[in-house]
């Protein structure tokens, strides 16, 4: 099939390059000519794991190609994919449509013969009916439908969350447009990734329902944390304790900084309006999107705290400044606010992360980067480990006791056995594992 998919970031170029993987023939169109000349020249403009050699392959065996301008791609095409953003909208929290609306207006000039339109963004429930009356206008002798078919693939983990999803949502009341997306996806159905089918609003909802779901039993091991802190209870023991029950399970029960990222954050908010809107509204997703937001800055005075309550004209180094490890993603990652907590309070904050600095440079001031984990460390009055990169799980403990001007450790992720840093003198703090559990 002949696929084409507009918006070449990080849902559309890792959907592209896996269905030209499946033998589809793939172009990725992007408006961003510095975004499609690096394609072009094999670079990969995000860090994702495995993708680079994906990309490489398929371009090598003539079933992807890359464009800035979409009339040709779209005309050959059976299926037209839109894989744009669609970040809040500035002041309200609404899902902001224009990249969406403006793609649809794109693609209706340039349609020929039967196309199916594929909304993979994450937006509001009836954008698919807004896009169909979009094309329809521009359009009105065209033959298409338009489908939902929403993106669940995690960053870091896209490629295999791509291949083998826990399923695949399609939503869509046309018989030939079903046909379409069938086969499409055959590849990935025949491996026992279950498709589901259903109307075009379900579809849309099933998205914002999922994230918001996944958002709320984060914030609620997170608020359970803080229980655990003021009770002498231990949340990892909590979590391991309720996730074995089959109907609560252990995934998403690690205790934290508090949710970021390019999805959670945006779609919570969009999912609270869309429910406004449709005066249904969904309290508990309001109270774990206002949750999650102050947790941030909280995190930031937690490290105060261990500092002795005060880091004007002390260094704090921190570890891992993504919103998750994995990625070069920086969109509402916690680092952001709870640098700035430190950088407010008087402190100089120097990081390092293994991808995310260049983009980290585009949303913190101030911040120095160090080359490496032990540079970042050298001197500083306390050290903070923000993302979990596999790099920080094992560090050598000496020699950070060594590089540290105060031995004050803050593990915003529990990657760390508390017994271990404070049998070696740290102050450790941690999320829901209260120090005096560990005491004799
Ligand atoms: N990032 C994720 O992990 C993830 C997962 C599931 C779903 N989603 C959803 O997928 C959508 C895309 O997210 P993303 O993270 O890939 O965004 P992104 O910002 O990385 O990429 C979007 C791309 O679309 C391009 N674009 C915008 N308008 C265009 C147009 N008219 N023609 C051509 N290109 C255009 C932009 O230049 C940009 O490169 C969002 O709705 C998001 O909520 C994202």
């Amino acid at each position: 099939m002949r696929v084409t998919m507009i918006g070449a970031g990080y849902v559309g170029l890792v959907s592209g390059a896996c269905f030209a993987d499946f033998g589809h023939v793939v172009t990725c169109v992007d408006k961003d000519p510095a975004k499609i000349a690096a394609l072009e020249k094999g670079h990969i403009p995000i860090f994702e794991p495995g993708l680079a050699d994906i990309v490489a392959s398929n371009v090598q065996a003539g079933r992807l190609f890359f464009a800035t301008e979409l009339t040709e791609a779209v005309r050959s095409a059976d299926v037209v994919f839109i894989a744009v953003g669609t970040p809040s909208r500035r002041g309200d929290g609404h899902a902001d449509l224009t990249y969406v609306h403006q793609a649809a207006r794109e693609i209706a000039a340039a349609i020929e013969g039967y196309t199916v339109i594929v909304t993979k963004s994450t937006v509001p429930v009836g954008t698919g009916d807004a896009v169909e009356a979009i094309i329809r206008e521009v359009r009105p002798d065209a033959d298409f439908a338009v489908v939902s078919n929403p993106e669940f693939l995690r960053e870091g983990a896209a490629i295999a969350d791509f291949k083998r999803p826990d399923r695949i949502v399609v939503g869509t009341e046309d018989e030939r447009a079903g046909e379409v997306m069938r086969a499409l996806y055959r590849p990935l159905y025949l491996n026992q990734s279950p498709l589901i089918i259903t109307n075009r609003r379900t579809a849309e909802l099933i998205k914002y329902a999922a994230n918001a779901f996944l958002a709320t039993k984060i914030t609620f091991i997170n608020e359970i944390a803080d229980l655990c802190e003021r009770v002498g209870a231990n949340v990892q023991e909590v979590a391991r304790g309720i996730g074995l029950d089959n109907r609560i399970g252990p995934k998403f029960l690690h205790a934290g900084p508090g949710y970021g990222g390019s999805c959670f954050p945006k779609d919570t908010l969009a999912l609270v309006k869309i429910a406004q809107d449709a005066d249904s509204p969904v309290r508990i997703v309001e109270t774990v999107s206002a949750v999650n937001e102050v947790r941030k800055r909280a995190m930031g005075r937690k490290v105060i705290a261990a500092c002795g309550g005060d880091v004007a004209g002390k260094t704090v180094a921190v570890l891992g400044l993504t919103f998750k490890p994995n990625t070069d993603d920086m969109r509402e990652a916690p680092s952001i606010a709870i640098i700035r907590t430190l950088q407010d309070a008087g402190a100089t904050v120097r990081a390092y992360d293994p991808e995310g600095v260049e983009q980290a440079k585009t949303v913190l001031d101030g911040v120095i980067y160090a080359e490496n984990v032990y540079a970042a460390i050298d001197g500083a009055d306390a050290l903070v480990i923000i993302t979990e990169w596999d790099a920080f799980r094992a560090l050598d403990l000496d020699r950070v006791k060594q590089l540290l001007r105060e031995p004050v450790v803050v593990d915003l992720r529990n990657i760390y056995p508390p017994q271990d840093l404070l049998g070696r003198g740290f102050t450790y703090v941690s999320v829901g594992r209260p120090q005096a559990l560990y005491e004799d």
